[in-house]
């Protein structure tokens, strides 16, 4: 994870470094850093927690300079410290700053050593640094240095590298993790996500894997691929207005966030629906033909991402009748699958930079799928451009660690595949159906978002709660997953989610009265089964939240049950309509616990490492 910014620009460039930092906190928050080249000298802050201590740094003892470079981390080698944090030096005539992890950095290190350099930290970047010096010190020039260094190193990285040799110029290099060019007026850019720099600029450039790029004075950019050869790359206007980044009116962006779902539900449907299906051409030109192909589908992702897969599992086989695989990205990875003929490959991701999912599509590129698809929030992103075909999320950035809306826009998605590769198993009716319902989206969430008050009193039974069980069946088994998972990563409650009709096979041996119970009841197929599963948790004195439909018949007369009541949505769309509370309810549990809601400890946004 961490985040990278480097600029050379016409201009001071310390504020457009440290802005750029504080839209990528969400990639790393434990230490920040800056180095900023003065008078011909590399001049260095460094300070352990978030951006703002770097911040007040800067305000006493201000970096000026033209051409700089800055990070935020997230720790994987070496304790959050100052000595840890980048950027790092090598004898003040090199700095570096690198998002990934070298893998072969042990036996680097060892080799420096035994060369007369001394290590000032624990971090596997620092390896970096000293061989970029020991090249420079050849006579190199920092480009070939960068060139010559980054095919020594096994693993992945996005660099940003300076040195006084060359005042005005910064080397950019990206192996497996992410790293874009911003393009300025006479001035230039890097960054690893286009949202640090949109203050400066709207157009990018996105390096291909193996690209290196040296940013001069003047805003020159050059850009050499893997092979040495001097190559173009095409660039691409941003579409996201600048505001997306900032919190509005709203005290977290994890708040503004789930608020903005109806809006982004409805951009996510947006001219990709016909009468009684979904456009195929909406996930590409080739999609009708490979659709057309498909017999099986495979899916693949992490996180929440990986709990939108599950949902749409249910719906691929109810509705499209398509048999559906689905596996975390880190242990697909690993193993040996056996590839049925016509099985299409689909990956899930709000960044499109996890680096598990793309390594888990570049590893399934060789094992015979039909193809691959690709459906994400970010434009551009390297699983977007590595796959056949794409279907973008449209839930603009999201800023707070903890999915939400990215979460409900890959629902949509997952629906629209649903619909656009059926095999005929749901009639055109009952299609048509589920299409008149995706149009009423919106206003429905809209509905449930109205109950937040509602929901913010519940949450006061669970700020002094030290765990708590999400129940579900069938397609809202994936939904109490989500909503364990949304308690644990922000509240630090201890959460799990579980299929409700499993509980008496284990779980229900936790169930006390200080074991909130929360379950999801639409009013579907399994709704009896599940009522009889939360007798059992009331029958051993568990305390229940339920979020239900009206008219369920869950008796909440005594006070060991609590019912909240959703509006009536299709059948189909319960999954995506009852996330929403258990979103809110997970954000007023943080709120009253007093935790850092956008920003959970010991988590990042993007998970660019393995
Ligand atoms: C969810 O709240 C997470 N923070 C996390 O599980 C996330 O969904 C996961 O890391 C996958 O990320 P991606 O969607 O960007 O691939």
């Amino acid at each position: 994870m961490c985040g990278i910014v480097a600029a050379v620009a016409q201009r001071n460039v310390q504020g457009i470094l440290l802005e750029g930092l504080k839209r990528l906190e969400y990639r790393g928050y434990d230490s920040a850093g800056m180095t900023v080249m003065h008078k011909s000298a590399l001049t260095r802050h460094r300070t352990v927690g978030k951006v703002a201590a770097l911040d007040e740094c800067l305000a006493n003892a201000p970096l000026p300079g033209k051409a700089g470079i800055a990070h935020t981390r997230w720790a994987t080698h070496g304790k959050p410290t100052a000595a840890n944090a980048h950027p790092h030096h090598s004898d003040d005539q090199v700095a570096v700053v690198h998002n990934g992890i070298i893998e072969n950095f042990e036996g680097l290190k060892r080799e420096l050593e035994a060369a007369g350099y001394a290590f000032s930290s624990q971090t596997d970047t620092e390896v970096i640094a000293h061989r970029l010096a020991d090249t420079l010190a050849g006579g190199a020039t920092l480009f070939d240095a960068v060139q010559h260094t980054v095919r020594t190193l096994g693993g992945a990285y996005a660099l940003g590298v300076m040195s006084p040799r060359e005042p005005g110029v910064v080397i950019g290099a990206r192996q497996g993790s992410p790293l874009v060019v911003g393009v300025g007026i006479d001035e230039a850019f890097l960054a690893s996500d286009p949202l640090a720099l949109l203050q400066v600029t709207d157009r990018f450039i996105y390096l291909e894997e193996g690209d290196l790029v040296e940013l001069k004075n003047g805003g020159r950019i050059r850009i050499v691929d893997r092979d040495g050869q001097t190559v173009e790359r095409p660039v691409h206007m941003f579409e996201y207005a600048d505001g997306a980044a900032s919190k509005g009116n709203y005290r977290h962006f994890m708040l503004k966030e789930i608020f903005e779902q109806p809006a982004v539900i409805g951009a996510a449907l947006e001219g990709r629906l016909g009468e009684a299906s979904a456009l195929a051409e909406s996930f590409g030109p080739e999609a009708p033909a490979l659709f057309a192909q498909t017999r099986q589908i495979q899916l693949i992702a992490c996180g929440t991402s990986y709990h939108a897969g599950l949902v749409a599992r249910y719906w691929l086989e109810r509705y499209a009748g398509v048999p559906v695989q689905i596996e975390v990205a880190s242990e697909f990875r690993y193993r040996h699958p056996v590839v049925a003929d016509g099985t299409l490959f689909v990956t899930l991701s709000q960044s499109g930079e996890t680096a598990d999912t793309l390594a888990a599509l570049r590893f399934a590129k060789a094992l015979g799928y039909v193809g691959s698809l690709a459906i994400c929030n970010v434009p551009g992103s390297s699983l977007v451009r590595e796959s056949d075909l794409a279907l973008m999320t449209r839930a603009g950035p999201e800023i707070g660690v903890a999915s939400t809306k990215a979460f409900t826009t890959q629902l949509i998605a997952l629906m629209l595949l649903t619909l656009a590769v059926g095999k005929g198993r749901a009639s055109a009716g009952e299609q048509a159906e589920i299409v008149a319902a995706l149009k009423t989206l919106p206003d429905i969430c809209r509905q449930v978002l109205a109950l937040d008050g509602d929901i913010e009193t519940l949450a006061q039974a669970f700020a002094e709660k030290r765990h708590a069980l999400f129940l579900g069946r069938g397609a809202h088994f994936p939904v109490a997953l989500e909503g364990a998972l949304k308690l644990k990563e922000i509240s630090y409650i201890h959460a799990e989610g579980y299929p409700a009709g499993e509980l008496k096979h284990g779980p229900l041996a936790l169930v006390d009265s200080e074991m909130p119970v929360i379950s999801v009841a639409p009013n579907d197929a399994l709704l009896e089964k599940l009522k009889s599963n939360l007798q059992e948790v009331r029958a051993r004195g568990g305390e229940l939240f339920v979020f239900a439909d009206e008219g369920v018949g869950i008796d909440d007369s005594e006070d060991d049950v609590t019912v909240l009541y959703l509006p009536p949505v299709h059948e189909a769309l319960a999954p995506l309509l009852y996330t929403l509370p258990l979103q809110l309810l997970s954000y007023h549990v943080a709120v009253l616990k007093g935790t850092d809601v956008d920003q959970p400890r010991n988590l990042a946004k993007s998970v660019t490492v393995e």
